[in-house]
This record gives C-alpha cells, structure tokens and sequence, in this order.
C-alpha cells in the first residue's frame, strides 16, 4: 500500500538579534521554541536554515542546537559587495524528537 506524504511540512528558518542581545543564550532559547512549535504543533518532518560560512556565533548555534550540516552553497549571499559561501543545516523531526521528547 502505498502512504501519502504531506508535500509541504517543511520549513526554513532565519533569525537576528540585536547584538545587545547576543551570549545571554536568548537566540539559542528562541530558536528551540521555533523547532518545538514547528515539530510538535505544526508536525513538520524537516526544518532547515543557511549561513553564511563565516557567522560562528551563528554555526554555533545551530550546531547546539542539533541541527547538522549537509552542504555548501557556493558564492550564493551578496554580501558587502562580495558573493559569500553559505552552508545548509538541517534538523528532521526524528532527530528532534528524540533529544526532546
Ligand atoms: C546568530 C545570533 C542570533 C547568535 O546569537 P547568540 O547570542 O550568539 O546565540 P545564543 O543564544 O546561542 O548564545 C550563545 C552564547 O550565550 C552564552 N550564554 C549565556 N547564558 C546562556 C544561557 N542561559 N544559555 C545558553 N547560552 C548562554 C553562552 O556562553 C553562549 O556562548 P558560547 O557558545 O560561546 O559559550 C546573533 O549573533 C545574531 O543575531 N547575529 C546577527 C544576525 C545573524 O547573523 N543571523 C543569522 C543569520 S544565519
């Protein structure tokens, strides 16, 4: 028997702080409650964000967050007069379920 797949219960998301809020863990508590909404009430199966290849502080916090990288995007972000490379995150419900039942 063949199972139906939702087509659209994925989701992307993008944040910023203004830096007065930055390393009081705020962003990293906004971001959990974004996942917990989007796979616990919305039911989504994959939730995934870009960044560019040198913003740490954001790298960090998608990585303690639990999501996982799965690629580079080449020369894609204007920015600053400059094309910036970007990695893709990724975090599946199955993952996110797990470590917050
Ligand atoms: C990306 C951005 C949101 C990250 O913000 P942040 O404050 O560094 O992220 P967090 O909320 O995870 O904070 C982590 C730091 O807070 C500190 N902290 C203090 N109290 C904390 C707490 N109660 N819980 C967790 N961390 C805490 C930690 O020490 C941690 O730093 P460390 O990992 O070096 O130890 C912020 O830099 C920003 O808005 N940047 C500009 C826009 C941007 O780049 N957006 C992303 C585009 S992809």
């Amino acid at each position: 028997m063949q199972t139906s797949i939702p087509k659209y219960n994925k989701a992307e998301i993008h944040y910023s702080l203004i830096p007065y809020y930055w390393n009081k863990g705020y962003a990293f508590e906004a971001v959990k409650a974004l996942l917990n909404f989007g796979f616990k009430r919305l039911k989504l199966h994959r939730i995934q964000a870009g960044v560019a290849t040198g913003n740490s502080n954001s790298i960090k916090l998608l990585q303690n967050i639990g999501m996982k990288q799965e690629g580079i995007h080449r020369e894609i972000l204007p920015i600053g007069g400059k094309w910036i490379d970007n990695f893709s995150y990724a975090i599946l419900e199955v993952d996110f379920l797990e470590e917050n039942p």
